[in-house]
């Protein structure tokens, strides 16, 4: 007998667990997202890497979590998203299916993952749905990604476009700058625009252009569009957690608003654990587990949990 298979199971602690409010709603699905904008309901997307945060976002009621390689800058601590790997992205993808239960779960195609040929990319495409348990992939590109987004799309896999500014193409931009402010270039991320949604793609995201191109999009294109720096009347909008949640102390660009100061927070909470285990008043008796009882064998005492409760995992398993 195999140990899997032994009676009574080990009892698994997963971070998942515990008593919890479900999310409200139906998961939400690429048709749904085509409704909200025939709808007039705005679209909350917001980035996420792990269980925790996807499970923090998804009781809040966010529709969208991006597994961004936005990840190579604020978890890997890389001054670019360049180096990060198809892989990678699959892993913290997996990771946020396990802590939602109501959002739709998008993986971003990093760089050099989708541009070597359409063979490469619809293998690399099916990847993040198959091993990462999304539901869609993001691709940073225009014109030049159409065919390869209407050849995935064929394969039944829903494609997000992005165009505007393409954190993927900073060096050919000359750095993290605003696209589309003279008339030449505007053009050209609208023709762009066209181009990805005319192939298939099933929402939009805008980048880093000016408002009044952000809603000229907006108004022609027939799939929601989901901006960040593009102005308020995208179909919906898109941060990144760590700089929603103020985890980021230097680095605030003009289109980010911190609704939480989680970092600062943060530091005052482990200043305050570090005096109090060097001060010795942590841990107290209340967070201790008591004396050994003598007058009991060892097969009258009962087990201690280590936990208050009866736990249950939260997501799909895996
Ligand atoms: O990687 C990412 O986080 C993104 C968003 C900024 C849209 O692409």
């Amino acid at each position: 007998m195999d140990r899997e298979s032994t009676w009574p199971r080990p009892k698994r602690v997963s971070l998942m667990s515990g008593r919890r409010r479900a999310p409200e709603g139906r998961p939400v699905t690429v048709p749904r997202l085509g409704k909200m904008k025939r709808d007039g309901e705005r679209v909350t997307m917001v980035t996420a890497y792990d269980a925790t945060f996807a499970r923090l976002f998804d009781e809040a009621g966010i529709d969208v979590l991006l597994v961004g390689d936005s990840l190579g800058m604020v978890v890997q601590g890389q001054d670019s998203t360049l180096p990060v790997t198809v892989d990678e992205v699959i892993y913290h993808c997996r990771a946020v299916a396990r802590g939602t239960r109501r959002a739709h779960i998008v993986g971003d195609m990093p760089f050099m993952s989708w541009q070597v040929s359409v063979e490469d990319a619809l293998r690399n495409a099916g990847r993040f749905l198959s091993e990462g348990r999304a539901q869609a992939v993001k691709l940073e590109g225009g014109v030049e990604a159409a065919p390869t987004i209407e050849r995935i799309v064929q394969a039944g896999i829903p494609v997000m476009a992005h165009v505007g500014l393409t954190p993927q193409s900073v060096h050919a931009m000359g750095g993290f700058r605003v696209q589309g402010k003279t008339e030449a270039a505007a053009a050209r991320i609208l023709r762009d625009a066209k181009a990805v949604a005319d192939a298939g793609a099933y929402a939009l995201v805008l980048e880093g252009i000016p408002t009044d191109l952000a809603r000229e999009i907006t108004d022609t294109l027939d799939i929601p569009t989901i901006g960040i720096g593009a102005g308020p009347d995208c179909d919906g909008q898109v941060l990144v957690c760590y700089d929603l949640l103020g985890l980021t102390p230097d680095l605030k660009p003009k289109f980010v608003k911190r609704y939480a100061e989680f970092f600062d927070e943060g530091v005052a909470a482990a200043r305050r654990y570090g005096d109090e285990v060097r001060a010795g008043s942590f841990p107290d008796a209340e967070h201790g587990f008591g004396n050994v009882k003598k007058t009991e064998t060892p097969a009258q005492a009962p087990g201690l949990s280590l936990v208050q409760e009866p736990r249950r995992a939260y997501g799909p398993k895996g």
